[in-house]
C-alpha cells in the first residue's frame, strides 16, 4: 500500500468538492489501486488546517465559509512552507483562484511543491499559462509529477487522449469547446435569448461567476488550448500568442442566420499546424451538422483531435461543475501513482 500525503491549497468550491470525494472514494482508492489518501493540510489565504484525521476533515468541509476561521482547529498564518517542512512529500492540489497577469498564489505554490520534491495536480491555470516551460522543466528536473487535468476542461479528458491514447500519431489539429459557461449562452441564444439575457440566466444558475470575463471574452478557452497544444503538441505558445474573441459581439441574428443555414456559432478552442508553423486561437466559427462538435450543446464540451494515422478522434462530454473539478484532479493523483 502506498501512503499518500495530499495538502490541499484553495478551500472554495474545487477545494471542499474534492475534500468531499476524497472522503468518498478512499476505500476504493485503497482496494482499486493501492493508494492511501491522507488529507494532512488545507490552506486558504490567511491559514489553515493541519494534521486532522478524515472524519473531522468532513466536519469542516460542512463549514459555511464564514466560519471556518472560527472553529478550534483553525491555524492562523499556517503556510505551505510550515506544511512541507513537517511531511513526507506526497501531491499538493492546488484549487487557488486563477490569475491570469501575475500566476499567483498558484505559481509560488507550484514551485515550492516542485522544489520539495512534490507532485502537483493543478486545478489553477494561471501559474502554468504564464510559466509552462519554466514548471514542467522543473517537475522533470526532480522528477516529479505536474498535472492538470483539472485546467484543461477538468471532467472532459483533454490531455490524458492526447498523451496516451493518441501516442505515435501526428495531430495536425485540434479543435475543441472547452469552455461550458460559452457553450451555454450561445445555446440559449439558439433558442431565441439575448446575450444579456442568456448571461444573466447562466449567473442566476450559478454557472457563470459574477465577472463573467475570463468566459465570455474567450480568456479560459485561450488558456485551455494553450495548455494542451502545448501539452500534446510540443508548442511553447504564450497567451499572447494566442488570438482570442469574445462572445459578447454575437447578436441574436447572427445566430438566427446560422440557424437557417443548418449552421451553428461555436466558441472554439483551435490549434493547427500548417506549412511548419502553428497557431492557436479562441475563436467563434460557424459549423454544420457534419462537424464532431455540432451537437455539443448547453455546458456540455468536446474536442475533436485531428491525427495522421487515426483519423479524427472525438470526446465529448464531462461535469463543467467543482465535483467534475474534484473527480479529474482525483485521476490525475491516481495516475501519478500509477507504475
Ligand atoms: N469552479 C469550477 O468548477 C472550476 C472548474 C475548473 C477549474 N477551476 C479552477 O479551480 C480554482 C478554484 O476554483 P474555485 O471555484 O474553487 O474558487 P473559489 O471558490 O474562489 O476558491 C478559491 C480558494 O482559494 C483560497 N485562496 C486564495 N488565495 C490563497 C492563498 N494565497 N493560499 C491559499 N488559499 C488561497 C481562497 O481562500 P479564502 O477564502 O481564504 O480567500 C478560497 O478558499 C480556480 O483556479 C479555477 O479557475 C474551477
Amino acid at each position: 500500500m502506498q501512503a499518500v500525503p495530499l495538502v490541499l491549497a484553495g478551500f472554495g468550491n474545487v477545494g471542499r468538492a474534492f475534500v468531499r470525494l476524497t472522503s468518498e472514494k478512499k476505500t476504493m482508492c485503497r482496494e482499486r489501486y493501492g493508494l492511501d489518501l491522507h488529507l494532512k493540510a488545507v490552506l486558504k489565504t490567511a491559514g489553515g488546517f493541519f494534521g486532522r484525521t478524515l472524519p473531522e476533515w468532513d466536519e469542516i468541509v460542512e463549514l459555511p465559509a464564514a466560519e471556518t476561521t472560527r472553529h478550534p482547529a483553525w491555524q492562523s498564518g499556517l503556510g505551505l512552507a510550515d506544511v512541507f517542512s513537517r511531511l513526507e512529500p506526497g501531491v499538493l492540489v492546488e484549487a487557488t483562484p486563477t490569475d491570469i497577469q501575475t500566476g499567483e498564489p498558484g505559481l509560488g505554490h507550484m514551485i515550492a511543491a516542485l522544489e520539495k520534491r512534490w507532485h502537483v495536480a493543478a486545478a489553477s491555470k494561471g501559474a502554468l499559462v504564464l510559466h509552462f516551460t519554466e514548471l514542467t522543466a522543473l517537475a522533470r528536473k526532480n522528477g516529479v509529477g505536474l498535472k492538470y487535468g483539472g485546467a484543461t476542461a477538468a471532467a472532459l479528458p483533454t490531455l490524458d487522449v492526447g498523451l496516451f491514447a493518441l501516442a505515435g500519431t501526428e495531430i495536425s489539429r485540434i479543435e475543441g469547446i472547452l469552455n461550458g459557461v460559452t457553450n451555454h449562452i450561445l445555446t440559449r441564444m439558439e433558442g431565441g435569448v439575448s446575450f444579456s439575457d442568456a448571461l444573466r440566466e447562466t449567473q442566476e444558475k450559478g454557472i457563470a461567476e459574477p465577472d463573467p470575463s475570463l468566459d465570455v471574452d474567450g480568456w479560459d478557452t485561450a488558456c485551455k488550448i494553450l495548455l494542451i497544444a502545448n501539452s500534446v503538441a510540443g508548442t511553447s505558445f504564450r497567451l499572447s500568442d494566442v488570438r482570442r474573441e469574445s462572445i459578447r459581439s454575437v447578436t441574436q441574428d447572427d445566430m438566427r442566420k446560422a440557424g437557417e443555414k443548418g449552421r451553428a456559432l461555436k466558441l472554439l478552442g483551435r490549434f493547427a499546424k500548417e506549412n511548419g508553423a502553428s497557431w492557436a486561437e479562441a475563436k467563434l466559427v460557424s459549423i454544420d451538422k457534419t462537424h464532431p462538435l455540432f451537437g455539443v450543446s448547453g455546458t456540455n464540451k468536446g474536442i475533436t483531435f485531428f491525427t495522421d494515422t487515426m483519423g479524427p478522434i472525438t470526446v465529448m462530454g464531462g461535469r463543467s461543475d467543482p465535483r467534475g473539478t474534484a473527480a479529474a484532479i482525483l485521476k490525475d493523483i491516481i495516475n501519478i501513482y500509477r507504475p
